[in-house]
């Protein structure tokens, strides 16, 4: 069997409950944990009382920002977050108290015991306010290129907008959790779901006041993270150890879903404004846009997620005269975080919108729109920031993907149907994506791994990328089969753990199997080459000559041989073995950073991407003109994964990215009220997509025979990208709402396009056409 056949190595234990997740460990004399949080988006605390409740029978522990031994802080990046949360809370669900009970019954009669009074004070919970009281939480970035205004002014057509995305929230189906285990003196073991055990490890350290040497952070798998276990699994995980530390007994917290959901952030929403100049062809030739993105309470990852969003503001298309201008906002919420995509998504919408009206503005197809403005293969190459593109795949995915999808045939298709049918109208679209693959943050693109070899010639390989259902484990496992030239069954992935690999990077930014992949082969390397000498002595007695190189020797198949003499053939166990009682070592790390990338902050620019992911998309809906559902009828995918490590894995992603995509941008509406509580707290009253969703003819190809030279096999980052797929799906609802009118008028439109706004936008075009009649 090819590894790249591998299947996912949760697949089985998934469904038939065998996979192990933090909330499946339990420890001896464990106690529950909970979290007190706050009912108010912006108060004073006036009084806070926890006696009776600490004299409740079950009661062990509670504790407030008083009792925290080292550091009150969890912000990862920036320390502006408090883990308890002092004399003021800042959004509704900050953390205030925490609760270490017998039983889940003790903790919530505790709580209700709890009394806590507060002084409300002005909040910000809406992003267009935030924006008119100037509340930055970081300081405004630029990237600039070319003459912006000069153009603008020139420019045979302008056309200017403002486009709202919504938040997201992660859903991921192991809600966060966390068991900590006190060990011996200041030691403590942190089961986590975390995408980011060596953060966790750093946060668990601090909040203790102890070493993180006398921290170890284990991550079995995660039960979906999405980037919201990149920096807010270690809430969870700090709550937990405070408690553990307190009681010295093991404590677990899992958070109840309607409590995830209040009290962790989101996908940042966007408010963004635009101005684009194109000439009669529909030739871009400036852009100026400027991003603003609600941060919420803390800083979090949201100067990260904005810098992304603004490095993905012209998505696939060349324009010589570009201003990106990104503010993030504070406001009385959650602190929003990391989602598949990283604010990419929020940065792409804007020009995919934009590209959207030149085309409708100049009643040309927009997909040839697209098309005219993509990247060149060797000019107009250069991005905004200066990095040049190289092995643009744009053209020969538009090209192919034009083609199978029939889109040219099943435009006029539709343009029939749409005349013939008065209360349904269907609409198509093509969209792009140009994806960066990279941290943008240059220093976290690296990783580390450990693979041992035991005398019985099994192997046991730790990396430091968790695994969160994207099948990275599979990946690794097939990599070093591969390497080592063993059966996968002879290999084993362990844990995720910070005392085998530490100062790791979070799993993220799509570059788990690039960065870790590496790290893994590095390792292994080391190892075959300290197996050689055994083998090159072993062979050259057994074959009696010493015309043998090292370079000759092979392992495969289970054996290690030279490739002169292919008979002669050392089992990997016995070679191993040989090994051992020489006295070689079997063990060794391995290491892996990103070569030359890097980004200039103040200056806007740089090289921050190793190299782009591509993928485009056709996608097909019909909405109901009286109800305002719409219904994805057909989508086909061409995405470039380069040469894939594991091709199912990868059209799982594709797949499932895509259709996250499309719950962002149809069905999933956050909504708060006004004093800043979350109305959409469970599945009943927020929807992600269900397997109705999916489109009934869902096409995803891999594109072939365009291996990514400088990654590990070739292969190229998957995780992220496919998301901003779901942008076909967006626009072609907005075709087919135009259609209700004949394409006369250009239909407002936000996301998520929900029925709401689909009905709205309806009533709309339809006046306008009431006000050209009269
Ligand atoms: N796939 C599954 N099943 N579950 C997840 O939580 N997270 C996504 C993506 N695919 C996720 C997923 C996100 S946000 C990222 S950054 C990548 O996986 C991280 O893993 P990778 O770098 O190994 O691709
Ligand atoms: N992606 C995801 N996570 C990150 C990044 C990024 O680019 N930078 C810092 N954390
Ligand atoms: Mo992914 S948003 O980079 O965890």
């Amino acid at each position: 069997m090819k590894t790249a056949d591998l299947k996912h190595d949760s697949a089985i234990k998934h469904v038939t409950g065998q996979s192990v997740y933090v909330n499946d460990i339990t420890a001896n004399r464990q106690l529950v944990g909970r979290v007190v949080y706050s009912p108010e988006a912006h108060a004073r605390i006036s009084l806070l009382d926890i006696k009776a409740a600490s004299k409740l029978n079950g009661v062990v522990a509670i504790l407030t920002h008083k009792d925290i031994p080292g550091i009150n802080q969890m912000g990862p990046v920036i320390h502006d977050e408090l883990c308890l949360a002092i004399d003021e809370v800042t959004f509704i669900g900050q953390a205030i108290v925490l609760i270490a009970a017998e039983t889940e019954e003790a903790a919530f009669k505790a709580e209700k015991l709890i009394r806590i009074e507060f002084e409300e004070l002005d909040t910000i919970l809406d992003l267009h306010e935030a924006i008119a009281e100037n509340s930055l939480i970081a300081p405004p970035r630029l990237i600039e290129c070319g003459n912006v205004d000069e153009t603008l002014l020139s420019a045979p057509h302008v056309i200017s907008g403002e486009l709202e995305s919504g938040a997201q929230e992660h859903w991921y189906l192991e809600t966060q959790s966390a068991l900590a285990i006190p060990g011996e003196g200041k030691e403590m073991l942190i089961h986590a779901s975390s995408q980011n055990p060596a953060e966790t490890q750093a946060i668990v350290a601090e909040v203790l006041g102890i070493a993180k040497n006398e921290v170890d952070v284990e991550v079995r798998r995660m039960g979906g993270a999405f980037g919201g276990k990149e920096t807010q699994g270690n809430h969870v995980a700090a709550w937990a150890a405070l408690l553990a530390n307190a009681t010295r007994r093991p404590v677990g917290i899992h958070l109840f879903r309607d409590d995830d959901q209040k009290i962790t952030g989101k996908r940042h929403r966007f408010l963004s404004k635009y101005q684009i100049g194109f000439n009669d062809e529909g030739k871009i030739i400036v852009y100026s846009v400027e991003l603003n993105s609600d941060a919420g309470a803390a800083t979090d990852l949201s100067r990260a997620i904005l810098e992304r969003a603004m490095l993905h503001a012209e998505n696939s298309y060349f324009i010589p005269n570009v201003r990106i201008v990104g503010n993030a906002f504070r406001t009385n919420l959650p602190s929003n975080t990391a989602f598949r995509g990283f604010g990419g998504p929020q940065g792409m919408v804007v020009i995919e919108t934009a590209v959207d009206k030149i085309a409708r503005f100049l009643k040309k197809d927009p997909a040839e729109i697209r098309k005219l403005n993509f990247y060149g293969i060797s000019q107009k190459n250069i991005t905004p920031y200066g990095e040049t593109i190289v092995n643009n795949h744009l053209h020969l995915m538009y090209d192919q993907l034009l083609a199978s999808s029939g889109y040219k045939e099943r435009r006029l298709q539709i343009a029939i149907f749409n005349t013939e049918h008065e209360f349904v109208k269907r609409g198509i679209s093509l969209t792009p994506v140009k994806f960066g693959i990279s941290f943008t943050t240059a220093f976290l693109n690296q990783a580390g791994a450990l693979v041992n070899i035991y005398n019985d010639g099994t192997v046991a390989v730790n990396h430091g990328g968790t695994e969160m259902g994207q099948g990275l484990h599979t990946k690794m496992l097939g990599i070093a089969a591969d390497e080592l030239g063993v059966s996968p069954e002879l290999i084993k992935i362990s844990p995720t753990n910070t005392s085998k690999v530490p100062n790791t990077s979070a799993t993220a930014a799509s570059s788990g199997s690039d960065l870790n992949g590496m790290a893994v082969k590095n390792a292994i390397d080391k190892l075959k080459s300290r197996l050689t000498e055994v083998a090159l002595d072993e062979l050259k007695s057994k074959l009696k000559t010493d015309s043998i190189l090292a370079v000759q020797i092979v392992f495969a198949d289970n054996s290690v041989f030279a490739v002169s003499h292919p008979d002669t053939k050392i089992p990997f166990g016995e070679l191993v073995k040989l090994a051992y009682l020489k006295q070689i070592s079997l063990s060794a790390t391995g290491f892996y950073k990103t070569p030359g990338i890097y980004f200039d902050r103040e200056l806007g620019r740089g090289n921050p991407f190793y190299y782009y992911a591509y993928g485009m998309a056709v996608s097909e809906v019909e909405v109901d003109v009286l109800t305002g559902e719409s219904k994805l009828l057909r989508t086909d995918i061409l995405h470039d994964v380069g040469d894939s490590l594991n091709p199912e894995i990868d059209l799982g992603q594709i797949e499932g990215g895509f259709i996250q995509g499309v719950g962002w941008v149809t069905t999933e509406e956050i909504k708060w009220d006004k004093k800043g509580h979350l109305l959409t707290h469970s599945p009943d009253t927020y929807k992600i997509p269900t397997v109705n969703d999916i489109p009934l003819h869902f096409n995803v190809e891999l594109l072939s025979g365009y291996p990514n030279e400088g990654t590990i096999r070739k292969s190229k980052a998957v995780g992220e990208p496919p998301l901003m797929l779901a942008f076909s799906v967006w626009l072609a609802i907005k075709d087919a709402v135009s259609a209700v009118e004949n394409h006369e008028f250009e239909p407002a439109f936000s996301l998520p396009a929900t029925a709401e706004v689909v009905l709205k936008s309806i009533e709309e075009i339809k006046k306008m056409r009431l006000g050209v009649r009269s």
